[in-house]
């Protein structure tokens, strides 16, 4: 059977005036009154524990937009059990039934639930429309799409056969079960944490963060409508330290998606290591973590292509990606109109409610954020100079000001440490020393997720290129560190930034079967 052309889902634009913002702008109403009830799911069974809590909007901290029920230890036990029961018919079904579910996921949300992933992620995860649109309908969508494309390839790879002789690989599902650990900074990684390993056949048991529960919650009803069976994704809002402490030592773990922090993710290595001789199976352990990406301009640069992506790569959705830039290197000459260009556009910068469809910037995510990034602030304010932005004001939603800091130590904390928020600080260094400083940048982090180089020099280029081997994942050149679109640029990085097994990729589907080799003799 023949896929349906599978494309990048088209970026909507909702310009002033058009149909589809008027479209998005009544969700968006609608939902604020809304405040669902969010359950743990159980087998399609919805369940409040009572031990409830309230899910607000960043920008605007006093606006509940639906409380949710903690999962209790009882929740996790069954869940495990009931993905145990799915198992059995759900990594039987052909990989085109489970393909067909997949893809009508992603035709409903490209269709008429786009309005509804949408709003969940402007109003409870502070994004923009366009941040949203690219995020929670287009990547979503697409992570469905050509997930399905390269299942197809994955599971038609076969062995050679000769006379008298017929091999065959059998890309079984994981025995046992998939634990899921999704952030909250995009919602798309939600639905490909959870619905990849799925889409393999396996059970997958999903603790989706606290703060982007809104989303979280719509993506499993929309995977539910699509036609995905009772019990194949078990959902698990609650405490992390219990959830994990239950699914992490349990016999049938079979594997681990999360993204998240390098440290939680530590963590869980560390209790499957020490329960190792437990498991039936080795568990496929998949995460992607941190990192402290960075952006060098070199004295060939294109000074406001430069500017306009370090603007870009560290200020949308707040810098709050894992691949946001955090730290650029710049040389001594033109080090002066970069840092003008930068500070024009810092000025020009809208922070607020991210719903009225103008501001650039939101809030970020949570009031922890918020004072983490604010402590780094400070420490900016004492330690290095404070170039623009550098306020934050938490009074009605957890607003942090753009920021551009400058450092003459290459190793200053705010060089080295992931800050997860708007701040970028850069580091000028002697035009004269471009060499070294590949080498510092290769050196400055444990971090090796997203990086960049810009150059119109191409000898410069292909210094960066191999100097940098090892210290990003994703290298762009001539671009921005962020904005990985499914299908054109795999996404991950390795070193302290995860295990690398691309996002988006064949290469992650592979973690999520284990293979059967089938030799038959005539
Ligand atoms: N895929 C996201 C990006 O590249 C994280 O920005």
């Amino acid at each position: 059977r023949q896929l349906p052309p599978i494309v990048n889902e088209p970026i909507r634009s909702y310009a002033p005036g058009s149909p589809e913002r008027a479209s998005l702008q009544a969700r968006i109403k609608a939902m604020e009154g809304e405040r669902p009830d969010i359950a743990v799911v159980v087998h399609g069974e919805e369940r409040r524990s009572g031990k409830a809590v309230n899910a607000v909007s960043p920008h605007k901290h006093q606006h509940v937009t639906a409380t949710w029920h903690h999962a209790t230890a009882q929740d996790v036990h069954d869940a495990i059990e009931s993905g145990k029961k799915a198992y059995k018919e759900w990594s039987e079904w052909t990989w085109e039934e489970r393909a067909a579910v997949f893809l009508k996921a992603a035709d409903l949300l490209a269709g008429p639930w786009r309005d509804t992933i949408n709003a969940a992620t402007m109003l409870g995860q502070s994004k923009n429309v366009f941040q949203s649109e690219i995020d929670a309908a287009c990547e979503m969508t697409d992570f469905f799409r050509f997930n399905v494309q390269f299942a197809r390839e994955l599971y038609s790879e076969q062995p050679i056969s000769g006379p008298g002789m017929w091999n065959q690989s059998e890309y079984r599902a994981l025995e046992g079960f998939v634990y899921a650990v999704t952030p909250f900074n995009f919602t798309a990684i939600g639905g490909n944490l959870a619905g990849a390993p799925a889409l393999m056949g396996n059970t997958v048991l999903w603790k989706p963060a606290a703060s982007a529960m809104l989303s979280a919650w719509y993506t499993l009803q929309l995977l539910h409508e699509a036609g995905l069976p009772k019990g194949v994704i078990n959902f698990l809002p609650g405490d992390p330290v219990m959830i994990s402490d239950i699914a992490l030592k349990h016999r049938d773990l079979a594997g681990v998606h999360f993204t998240g922090s390098t440290g939680v993710f530590n963590s869980m290595w560390n209790t499957i290591g020490t329960n190792m001789s437990s498991y039936r199976s080795y568990p496929r352990i998949v995460g992607e973590t941190g990192g402290k990406d960075f952006m060098i301009a070199h004295a060939s640069a294109d000074v406001q292509a430069f500017a306009v992506g370090v603007v870009r790569g560290a200020f949308e959705y707040q810098g709050q990606k894992c691949s946001a830039c955090s730290r650029i290197y710049v040389p001594k000459s033109i080090w002066p109109e970069v840092k003008a260009r930068i500070t024009a556009m810092i000025d020009e910068i809208k922070v607020g409610d991210t719903n009225d469809f103008s501001n650039f910037m939101g809030a970020v995510i949570d009031q922890r954020a918020f004072d983490r990034i604010s402590g780094y602030l400070a420490d900016a304010k004492q330690n290095a100079k404070v170039i623009a932005g550098g306020t934050a004001d938490g009074s009605t939603g957890w607003f942090v000001k753009p920021t551009l800091v400058e450092t003459t130590d290459p190793k200053y904390r705010l060089m080295c440490e992931e800050i997860f928020g708007p701040i970028v600080t850069a580091y000028v260094y002697d035009d004269a020393k471009w060499e070294e400083t590949l080498k510092l940048v290769d050196e400055t982090s444990p971090y090796a997720l997203t990086g960049a180089v810009f150059a119109q020099d191409r000898s410069a280029l292909k210094q960066a290129h191999a100097a940098l081997r090892h210290a990003a994942g994703n290298f762009y050149i001539n671009d921005k560190c962020t904005g990985a679109v499914v299908g054109q640029q795999p996404f991950g990085g390795a070193r302290a930034s995860g295990t690398n097994d691309k996002a988006g990729s064949k290469l992650n589907l592979l973690r999520w079967v284990s293979a059967r080799t089938v030799k038959e003799t005539f």
